[in-house]
């Protein structure tokens, strides 16, 4: 059986959830990215890793390249970003786009996929929870750009779990074709 290891990096929960299920459909080991910094891949068939977005950057992503160069992981690496916003074609590039070298996005070296999480303010540091704040008052003003603002603009002040297993069916795909499943 394929050796597959899911390792999200956390903040709120919002990865976990994903990475757990990610992790089920894959019958693939799962770390949070606290552990998976100490474990060798190298042996891995297939490495997922996930994590919330930050001012349209994958949180730690640069911690973990480090990673898949020291191991050798390119080419069986798959990643996923979980964010406030909604899926949305015309914004979902700006993650990968925040994230990702010029030579990494030209290449199409790691297949990624955006999934909506939500927002929660536990568990958030006081600089983080102040920044949300004030972005939560901010976007009142540009509810005329679009539905996914409005829907953030609704919800942001309280917090939401838009989370959803049927999200993860294209990553389960992508990666079962990789594994040559
Ligand atoms: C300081 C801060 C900045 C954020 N920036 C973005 C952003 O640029 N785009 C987005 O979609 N969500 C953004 N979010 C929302 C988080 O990405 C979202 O809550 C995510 O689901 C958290 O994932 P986690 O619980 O796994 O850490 C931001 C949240 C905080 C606290």
């Amino acid at each position: 059986m394929a050796d597959v290891v899911v390792v999200y990096n956390t903040v709120t929960g919002f990865a976990q959830t994903y990475g757990e299920w990610i992790a089920e459909d894959l019958g693939a080991r799962l770390y949070p990215w606290s552990q998976a910094k100490g474990i060798d891949l190298s042996g891995a068939d297939l490495v997922v890793y996930g994590a919330g977005v930050r001012m349209s950057r994958i949180r730690g992503f640069h911690e973990f390249r480090r990673k898949i160069k020291r191991e050798n992981l390119m080419g069986k690496v798959v990643v996923w970003a979980n964010g406030g916003t909604p899926v949305h074609p015309q914004r979902d590039w700006r993650v990968p786009a925040g994230t990702f070298t010029k030579k990494e996005l030209a290449s199409g070296c790691y297949p990624f996929f955006y999934f909506q999480g939500g927002v929660r303010y536990e568990g958030l540091s006081f600089p983080e929870k102040t920044l949300l704040k004030i972005f939560s008052k901010r976007i009142q003003r540009y509810r005329h750009r679009g539905e996914w603002v409005v829907q953030v603009a609704d919800n942001i002040a309280h917090g939401y779990d838009h989370t959803s297993r049927a999200a993860i069916i294209p990553l389960v795909n992508k990666a079962r074709e990789m594994l040559g499943e």
